[in-house]
């Protein structure tokens, strides 16, 4: 008998809820058998208001080299108004270790949480690409003098050809490996020129490339109308990364909230990080009322990257099982806390 491999995950409660889902997570996980083993790291505001350290200096490193894949729950806290901790630790695994597509499904599971009149489960299944490397996020800018009535500030929007081309071609791929037939590129070109022009061009020249795939586009304000209206459109979308972060929020809302969503931070070929959609929602912590969902949905993606398919689709069909007979916790319906939830998908998936 060949010896199975087991896949190594780094795993990151941080803070809030996320130190609540997290180990509902790996308990479903667990339960479903898959061969992973957890490690996990305690960066978080706690240890950085106790000891002033958020990573260690190899710590990107070290995740690539030692790790298969990396579970984060969510980093945010209001003892730290500076957010200091989250930017190096979140925002840092996204650019040390060069994550750039940040891959967001977005799938009605059950009429029930969709708040749009008559929508089924078919009318929303679409994925949102969102560029995780590059735009706003890298805050670029410059205050002038700073508290006067003279006040000036400038956020600079970073978009190189190298990074809008990859995360594009790996929508097209995406697309191909899901049998999709349509990309849509969004953006702001007819104000933003610069970028929107940049992010146009390559577009359709990498489009060209997909001949079965129909290229799209909508500028992001006529999609978020359009995703509201009339959602069945969509299958794969691409967005650079402030209009990805936003539009992500606004599609959560069609399926059932950010306690559900799940988001992959990929870059083929290395150590991946696989993250819930949503915060640390400070002011839910500590009541086991968390929906541990999205975390849950989270660690599935992240077996399915590890090709560990059979125990991701054994998770996510207890994932379905709970929404549908409204085992959940009470933002999606049902009555049950945190590890109650958890407890009653990980009794499914066993
Ligand atoms: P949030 O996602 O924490 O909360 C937004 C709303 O959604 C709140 O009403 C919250 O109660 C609800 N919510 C979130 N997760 C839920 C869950 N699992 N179950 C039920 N309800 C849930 O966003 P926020 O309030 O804007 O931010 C709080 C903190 O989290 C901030 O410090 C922010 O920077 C941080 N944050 C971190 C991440 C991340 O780590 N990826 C993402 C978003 C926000
Ligand atoms: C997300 C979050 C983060 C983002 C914050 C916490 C930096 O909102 O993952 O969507 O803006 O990317
Ligand atoms: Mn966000």
């Amino acid at each position: 008998m060949s010896p199975v491999t087991t896949k190594k995950i780094a795993v990151v409660p941080g803070d809030g809820i996320g130190q609540e889902v997290i180990p509902q997570a790996l308990k479903v996980v667990r339960a479903s058998g898959a061969p992973v083993g957890f490690t996990e790291f305690d960066w978080s505001a706690d240890r950085y208001l106790r000891d002033g350290s958020t990573i260690p200096p190899d710590g990107f490193a070290m995740l690539a080299r030692e790790f298969d894949a990396i579970l984060v729950g969510a980093l945010g806290d209001p003892r730290v108004p500076s957010n200091i901790h989250a930017k190096e630790i979140l925002l840092g695994m996204r650019f040390q270790m060069d994550l750039y597509a940040n891959v967001r499904p977005v799938r009605l599971l059950d009429e029930s949480l969709c708040p749009l009149k008559d929508a089924r489960p078919e009318d929303i299944d679409f994925t949102i690409i969102r560029e995780n490397t590059e735009g706003v996020y890298l805050d670029m800018g410059g205050s002038f003098k700073p508290g006067t009535p003279d006040e000036v500030a400038t956020q600079e929007d970073i978009n190189t050809r190298k990074g809008v081309e990859r995360v594009i071609r790996f929508a097209f791929d995406y697309a191909r490996a899901q049998g999709r037939r349509r990309v849509l590129m969004t953006d702001k070109s007819n104000v933003m020129t610069y970028a929107g022009g940049l992010w146009q061009r390559v577009f359709k020249e990498v489009a060209q490339g997909y001949p079965e795939i129909a290229p799209q586009h909508m500028y992001v304000d006529a999609l978020c109308l359009a995703m509201v209206r009339e959602p069945r459109q969509f299958e794969v979308i691409g967005a650079n990364n402030l209009f990805g972060d936003i539009l992500t929020d606004l599609a959560a809302a069609l399926v059932g909230g950010l306690g559900v969503a799940a988001s992959g931070n990929i870059h083929p070929g290395r150590t991946s990080m696989f993250e819930p959609v949503h915060g640390s929602a400070p002011a839910l912590a500590g009541k086991n009322a968390a929906n541990p969902i999205g975390a849950i949905a989270a660690a599935a993606m992240m077996l399915a990257h590890l090709g560990l398919n059979p125990y991701a689709q054994k998770i996510e069909g207890a994932i379905l099982e709970a929404v549908r007979q409204k085992k959940t916790t009470s933002d999606v319906g049902g009555s049950l806390g945190t590890r109650e939830c958890a407890e009653w998908i990980a009794g499914q998936v066993r």
